[in-house]
């Protein structure tokens, strides 16, 4: 027989069978209150762990608040470099992801290894990492980015500053053409926004003369260049629920949708179809969390975020210099 944390190195979570009668969102509010604990959960999480959540953020948003928070126990409803980044920012707190393989693309698409030996041959760039990358190649960065900061994160530093961007090359190609620099991008990107079809947008758009396309800046450059409005989830969601228009073709995980119908009831949301007959819009990282693994992970504690302190602090610092220089932007 294996131990539990045997079988969560094997399956990534606990397997355990749970009573079917059993009302989740009574049990999960139970354990929230005998172990103080809070849920921080993504927009890209499904509709159920959306509701039960005590807190719903982009990467910004959750990392403050991670940061903030005085609960003992942090349940992470996103993805591992999401809650690697509570562990970070807020050591003494237990970090559990309901999940322990709920990874991301974008992440994986920047290896410490060769990212180490891109940055040594090129010694006179600063180093700003979008926050969707690990520990490991947060500790070889000098700031730390989100979608809702990059361009003022940017803008904060010398015109002249020889910069390496990674790992994302759409949001930093994004980021090159409102700023005007000149930034040298790695080659990562994310599995699901790269896989937006410009064709099907552009039908849509057609058929629905009055809609506005919304677009994370994750997408590919052609489908940006149609979006008329461009931001993080958080900033979509806010421009979804403050702007005249009645429908929007959301470019980005369907998940956000479940907030936007709640904001704006009256309105149509119509998800951004990708290039194939798949439901690869829906991210299959942050779909790994349900609603049974969250309070499983909240009964046994586990699978827990560990981290060791010399790469913690190392990826600190490119982080605190986030917050520090995002300070009056919410997330
Ligand atoms: P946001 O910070 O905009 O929520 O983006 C996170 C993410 O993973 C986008 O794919
Ligand atoms: Fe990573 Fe893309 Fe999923 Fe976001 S949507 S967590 S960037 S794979």
């Amino acid at each position: 027989m294996s131990t539990i944390k045997e079988k969560i190195l094997k399956e990534g979570y606990i397997a355990e069978k749970t009573d079917p009668n059993m009302d989740l969102f009574e049990a999960i509010e139970k354990l929230k209150k005998e172990k103080n604990a809070i849920i921080l959960a993504h927009y890209y999480q499904e509709p159920d762990i959306q509701d039960i959540a005590d807190y719903i953020g982009d990467s910004l948003g959750l990392a403050q608040k991670a940061r903030s928070t005085q609960a003992d126990m942090i349940v992470f409803a996103g993805v591992h470099f999401m809650a690697e980044t509570a562990k970070i920012l807020n050591p003494s707190k237990k970090v559990v992801l309901p999940d322990l393989f709920a990874g991301c693309s974008l992440s994986d698409s920047c290896p410490p290894d060769r990212f180490k030996a891109f940055k040594e041959q090129h010694p006179d760039h600063l180093v700003i990492s979008y926050v969707n990358c690990s520990a490991a190649i947060k500790a070889q960065s000098d700031i730390i980015c989100t979608s809702s900061n990059a361009v003022h994160i940017v803008e904060s530093l010398p015109k002249d500053q020889p910069i390496i961007f990674a790992p994302d090359k759409n949001l930093g190609a994004y980021v090159n053409k409102v700023t005007g620099r000149n930034m040298l991008l790695w080659n990562g990107a994310c599995m699901v926004h790269e896989i937006f079809s410009l064709e099907k947008i552009t039908r849509l758009k057609f058929n629905h003369p009055g809609a506005k396309v919304i677009a994370h800046p994750e997408c590919l450059e052609s489908v940006l260049e149609i979006a008329d409005y461009i931001g993080s989830t958080t900033q979509l969601l806010q421009f979804a629920k403050t702007d005249a228009a009645d429908t929007f073709i959301v470019v980005t995980e369907t998940g956000i949708l479940h907030q936007m119908m709640k904001n704006s009831p009256e309105k149509t949301f119509i998800p951004g179809p990708p290039l194939n007959n798949c439901a690869c819009n829906d991210c299959p990282h942050m779909k790994r969390n349900t609603l049974e693994k969250i309070y499983l992970c909240m009964k046994y504690e586990l699978p827990e975020i560990t981290m060791d302190e010399t790469l913690r602090l190392a990826a600190k610092k490119p982080l605190d210099r986030m917050l520090e220089l995002s300070a009056g932007i919410g997330g």
